[in-house]
C-alpha cells in the first residue's frame, strides 16, 4: 500500500522523524516548511544523503501554514491519505508569547475545513488526521485518572501564563469536536517526557500513566513519530486509537 501524507510541523524535533520513517517505508510526503534547505538538511543529519535517495516520494512546500490561502490548503490536501501536525511553538519569547498564539489550533482548523472542502467533491475518500499533543492535554471527553492538586495548580497556571499550553489544550478540544464528519477520523497522540533517541519499542496507553511532573517515563521523539507512521500505515492500530487520545511512553 502506498499512501501519501502531509506533515505539518516537518521540522520539527519530531515532525522530521515522521517525514523520514515514511519516506523510508516506500510512502509519499507532502511536507509544509517554512525553509525547504532545512528540512532536506535535517532529513540527512538522522539518515545521511535520505532527501537525495527519498527526493522522488517528497514534496515540499515552502511556506508558513498560517500563510497559506484556504485554497492552497484545499489543493494540497486534495490527495492525502493522512495529515500529521507536530505543530508547536517555538521556544524562544516570541515563540511563546508573540503570535500567532493559536497555531497549533489554527492550522488544525483550516486543515478540517480543507480536508471537508475535498470531500464535497470526492465523498468516498477517508481522511486520516494525527495530531501532537501533550500529556498535559486532558482529554475532553474525561476518563483521566485524576490530578493530584500540585498537578491541577500547575496546569490552571500553564493554562494562563503559557499560551502554547492553552494552544494544545484547544487543539486537541476542536479535534476532539470533529465527530461529525465520518469520512475524517483523527487521533490526538499525548507523549510523556520527550527526549531525543532513536526507534525502540513504544508503549500506547487510553490515558497518562503515572505522575505528570517528574516521574521516571519518557518517549523518544523517534518513537513518538514511529507510532504515528504505524498508524497510518496499520489499519488495525488505526481502527483500535481513532477517535481517542492515546498516551505513548518507550517501553521499559
Ligand atoms: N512532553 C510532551 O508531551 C511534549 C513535549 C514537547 C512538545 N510537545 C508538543 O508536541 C508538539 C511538537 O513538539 P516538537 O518538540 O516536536 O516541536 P518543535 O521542535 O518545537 O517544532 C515545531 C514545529 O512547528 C513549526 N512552527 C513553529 N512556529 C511556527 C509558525 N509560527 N508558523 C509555522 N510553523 C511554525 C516549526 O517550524 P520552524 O522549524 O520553521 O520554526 C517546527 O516545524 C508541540 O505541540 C509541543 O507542544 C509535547
Amino acid at each position: 500500500m502506498t499512501t501519501k501524507t502531509l506533515v505539518v510541523g516537518s521540522t520539527g524535533a519530531t515532525g522530521k522523524h515522521v517525514v523520514l520513517q515514511l519516506l523510508q517505508q516506500s510512502q509519499h510526503v507532502h511536507a509544509i516548511a517554512c525553509n525547504k534547505q532545512r528540512l532536506l538538511d535535517l532529513l540527512d543529519e538522522i539518515e545521511p544523503k535520505s532527501s537525495s535517495l527519498y527526493a522522488k516520494q517528497l514534496e515540499v512546500t515552502e511556506a508558513s501554514i498560517l500563510g497559506l490561502t484556504d485554497e492552497d490548503l484545499k489543493k494540497i490536501t486534495k490527495d492525502v491519505d493522512a495529515v500529521v501536525s507536530c505543530l508547536g511553538h517555538n521556544i524562544s519569547f516570541k515563540g511563546i508569547y508573540g503570535k500567532p498564539r493559536k497555531l497549533v489550533t489554527d492550522a488544525s482548523r483550516r486543515l478540517f475545513t480543507a480536508i471537508e472542502a475535498n470531500q464535497t467533491e470526492n465523498q468516498e475518500k477517508k481522511t486520516k488526521f494525527v495530531l501532537m499533543g501533550t500529556e498535559g492535554v486532558p482529554n475532553p471527553a474525561g476518563g483521566d485518572n485524576p490530578r493530584t492538586r500540585l498537578e491541577r495548580s500547575i496546569i490552571f497556571m500553564l493554562r494562563y501564563l503559557i499560551p502554547p499550553h492553552a494552544d494544545n489544550e484547544s487543539a486537541a478540544e476542536f479535534v476532539h469536536s470533529k465527530r461529525d464528519n465520518p469520512n475524517i477520523e483523527w487521533t490526538v497522540i499525548r507523549p510523556t517526557d520527550l527526549i531525543d533517541g532513536s526507534v525502540t519499542n513504544y508503549e500506547l496507553f487510553d490515558k497518562p500513566q503515572g505522575a505528570l511532573f517528574g516521574g521516571d517515563d519518557k518517549a523518544t521523539r523517534a518513537n513518538v513519530a514511529k507510532s504515528m507512521v504505524d498508524m497510518i500505515l496499520t489499519d488495525s492500530l488505526w481502527e483500535e486509537w481513532k477517535y481517542k487520545m492515546p498516551y505513548i511512553q518507550d517501553m521499559i
